[in-house]
């Protein structure tokens, strides 16, 4: 059994007025914030993908997988009970992230990833986005993607395949050194990569993909209008072929925003390569 999607995450940081600013005005995110303490952004029909709440970490605290339903969550728990990392029900938890059920439990990294079924859906409240984005393509690929770095690489990619039944799409050799592997559980070509690297912090940067160049052409245009800075240039990546760039947000970890990605389906053949980048994707630091 596998996760159906990424659903949610979760970031702590202390610079919550300039990522209100980056989320709303750059990024285009509707933001449904109630708390002061913990901005909550939508990006389609789901009530809320992006929390970002006031602490110290500037960094990713949490990941929510979308389970699909009571069965594949239990078989989910089973397989990740064998690998020695047994999830715990916490209803309290699943009242405040607005699910029907929720069980919770560390990754090998001690990153919280949470597995629920019955996201709450406000489709009643059209999504709008503050920055004329028309749309982000979630559904069956969820909100996106995530690069992870890891102190544990064998666990870590034993948690996520064995335990949460993704899929190896590929991996990429980045400056002929650093190896970044990259796991599927439903089209989106990687939900997550994982990047071995000697560090405490959990994300290298997460991804949101629009449904047109143009709207990557008007996102970048409102990073230079913004003095959001740009630390990756436009360019296309060797893997799933995303034409993107990257910014880089109030914690410090970048934001990927792209369009035009490949999806993998049941066909799919692993590969390999030497280089993250067909074109582009100069370093703009
Ligand atoms: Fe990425």
């Amino acid at each position: 059994m596998n996760v159906k999607s990424l659903g949610y995450i979760g970031i702590e940081s202390s610079h919550i007025e300039q990522w209100q600013r980056y989320c709303s005005d750059f990024l285009g995110l509707m933001n449904m914030s109630t708390d002061s303490n913990e901005l909550s952004y939508r990006m389609d029909d789901q009530a809320w993908r992006l929390s970002i709440q006031q602490g110290k970490a500037e960094d990713l605290v949490f990941a929510g997988y979308d389970a699909r339903d009571q069965r594949t969550l239990m078989a989910l728990c089973n397989q990740l009970s064998e690998l020695g990392c047994p999830p715990k029900k916490d209803d309290a938890l699943a009242a405040r992230r607005g699910v029907s059920c929720l069980y919770v439990v560390q990754d090998p990294d001690g990153l919280q990833v949470e597995l629920y079924y019955g996201a709450t859906e406000a489709a009643e409240t059209p999504f709008v986005s503050p920055a004329g984005v028309g749309k982000f393509v979630t559904g069956d690929q969820g909100f996106g993607h995530i690069v992870l770095y890891t102190k544990n690489y064998e666990k870590k990619y034993a948690f996520y395949t064995e335990g949460l039944g993704f899929f190896l799409s590929d991996t990429i050799l980045m400056f002929g050194k650093l190896m970044l592997t990259f796991l599927h559980c439903n089209p989106r070509h990687h939900t997550i990569a994982l990047a071995a690297a000697p560090t405490n912090k959990h994300l290298n940067h997460f991804m949101v993909q629009v449904n047109s160049l143009n709207e990557v052409g008007y996102a970048n245009d409102r990073a230079l209008a913004m003095d959001i800075p740009v630390t990756t240039l436009l360019g296309c990546h060797t893997n799933d072929r995303m034409v993107s760039f990257y910014t880089k947000t109030p914690s410090g970890f970048d934001v990927e925003l792209g369009y035009g990605a490949r999806t993998v389906d049941k066909n799919w053949s692993v590969a390999h390569h030497n280089s993250p980048s067909i074109w582009g994707h100069r370093s703009a630091e």
